[in-house]
């Protein structure tokens, strides 16, 4: 495991999105598993804005979000199909057919869930995965429970997840109760893996995930078995 501290939320963002560039101009044509959140929207500022400069270019890459709530619409402002719009897709060179994410509005979601991974796995899966960590040590929506599903599947959001979420829903009722997930199969068995963890907020949740036991209770603890994992953050444990 690599360790990077930034000293704030705002060089985080600067670092992560290095990192992520170092990774494209090695390999542009670079499948990137991305996250939403509040953590990652300064990485995808910066990266923004060097893709805008003509220092890095996603015109060959192939990306493919975490996740997606159950029932929005891709235009439904909280909706993450929305957030990469707003943040990413909108702003860089990558082909419209390239940016992924799961569709939670479609009436088969086991069809679409199927239809993830096999998109995933046409192009060869993840090469390089970003990800932020859940106030409960959730990675996607991968949620603490007995058991850590491999495949992209629907999952119950916990009422920790539900209460996190609602500071971006006008309450907590309005929060969706479902998610699509990427499986901790496709995040595990990504090359390369970067963790973002900002706020102290974390710290306790970090630090278990880190140095507690690789337990289905904190999914991310599983990142400890993973064999490139370098863990961004702003918090020093
Ligand atoms: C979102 C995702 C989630 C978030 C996590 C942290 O696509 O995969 O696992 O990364 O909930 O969210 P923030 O960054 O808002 O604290």
């Amino acid at each position: 495991m690599e360790y990077l501290y930034a000293q704030d939320n705002l060089s985080l963002g600067q670092m992560a999105a290095r990192w992520v560039a170092r990774e494209i101009l090695a390999c542009p044509n670079l499948v990137l598993g991305l996250p939403t959140g509040s953590t990652p929207i300064g990485m995808y500022q910066h990266l923004t804005r060097l893709a805008q400069e003509g220092i890095i270019s996603f015109a060959q890459a192939r990306t493919f979000n975490l996740d997606e709530y159950v029932g929005l619409t891709a235009d439904h402002p909280q909706s993450y199909a929305f957030f990469m719009r707003e943040h990413f897709w909108s702003k860089v060179d990558l082909p419209k057919a390239n940016g992924d994410i799961p569709r939670g509005d479609v009436s088969d979601l086991a069809a679409e869930c199927r239809r993830y991974d096999d998109a995933i796995q046409s192009v060869g899966g993840i090469e390089v995965q970003i990800l932020g960590l859940g106030p409960n040590g959730h990675i996607g929506f991968n949620e603490p429970s007995h058991n850590m599903e491999i495949h992209t599947h629907v999952v119950d959001l916990t009422a920790e997840t539900i209460q996190a979420n609602t500071r971006f829903f006008p309450g907590s009722e309005a929060v969706p109760r479902q998610a699509i997930t990427m499986g901790v199969g496709s995040i595990m068995r990504a090359q390369r893996i970067l963790l973002l963890v900002s706020g102290e907020s974390k710290r306790d949740i970090l630090t278990k995930t880190l140095y507690g036991p690789v337990s289905t209770a904190v999914p991310a603890s599983i990142l400890q078995l993973h064999t490139d994992l370098t863990v961004l953050t702003d918090i020093k444990i």
